[in-house]
């Protein structure tokens, strides 16, 4: 499985899921446009890579802003070409009981997650038509697939990337182009950094696994779905929980 020669974008590459990505594509070859909303932490990933002998560009944007992304892809095919591989994976969460949601903390979650895949995936396709090849990977998880009590606009968001991957899965096919999801179980990341012990706890003993995930265990996942290999699974949710949800 080598990625030599191609171009990868990882969205929200400056730390944990998304940074272990890039480096995963980097070391099998591909040149990785690591984008993140700072250019500080998009070129942290950057230099991580470098430090491997791997090629990687760094670029700051937010991916909810549809003309900002228009000219970040237009900035990606100057400097590196077509890109072969767009991962979403920049995401966020502002968790809170209903009753509590205000409209912005609704609002927000469904623009980064949900309206900036679409942004980077409408971006991403003209070159990826052109070229009859792709491939596309968003990242989900399975309280999409499950819902979660004070995660309602996050758990909508990351549903959302169901329909809109198989959408793409669809529309894209006959142009080798695919598209899956990426659905995570609990991931050690900031993100997670101040969900409650107990949470924790919960998640080690329903698991088989018995063990909380680590960002080194989607990024193969993704690798895998973003492969020529895989070119034959298109519209498809792979879930990496340790069997959390079984
Ligand atoms: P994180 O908070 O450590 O990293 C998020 C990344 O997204 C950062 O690089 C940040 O700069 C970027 N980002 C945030 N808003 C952005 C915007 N508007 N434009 C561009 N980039 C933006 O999060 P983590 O845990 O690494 O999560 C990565 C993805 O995996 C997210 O989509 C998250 O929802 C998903 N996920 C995480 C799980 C976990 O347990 N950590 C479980 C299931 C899914």
């Amino acid at each position: 499985m080598s990625f030599e020669g191609k171009v990868v974008v990882v969205t929200g590459a400056s730390r944990g899921i998304g940074r272990e990505i890039a480096l995963a594509f980097a070391r099998k070859g591909a040149t990785v446009a690591c984008v993140a909303t700072s250019e500080a932490g998009a070129s942290g990933s950057v230099q991580a890579i470098e430090a491997e002998a791997g090629k990687a560009k760094a670029y700051a944007c937010d991916v909810s802003d549809s003309t900002a992304v228009d000219a970040l892809f237009n900035r990606i095919q100057a400097d590196l070409g077509t890109p072969a591989v767009l991962v979403n994976n920049a995401g966020i969460n502002r968790d809170t009981l209903l009753m509590r949601m205000k409209d912005d903390d609704w609002d927000r979650v469904i623009d980064v997650n949900l309206k900036g895949s679409f942004n980077c995936i409408r971006a991403v396709t003209r070159g990826m038509m052109k070229a009859r090849y792709g491939r596309i990977v968003n990242i989900s998880s399975v309280v999409g697939q499950t819902g979660a009590a004070g995660q309602a606009n996050y758990a909508a968001s990351k549903a959302g990337l169901f329909g809109l991957t198989m959408s793409v899965a669809k529309e894209l096919g006959s142009r080798g182009i695919t598209c899956n999801a990426v659905a995570p179980g609990f991931i050690e990341t900031d993100m997670t950094e101040t969900l409650p012990a107990e949470m924790r706890e919960s998640v080690i003993k329903t698991a088989p696994a018995g063990r909380l995930g680590l960002p080194g265990d989607i990024a193969p996942a993704v690798v895998f779905l973003a492969s020529e290999e895989a070119g034959y699974i298109t519209g498809q949710t792979l879930t990496v929980d340790g069997g959390l949800t079984l």
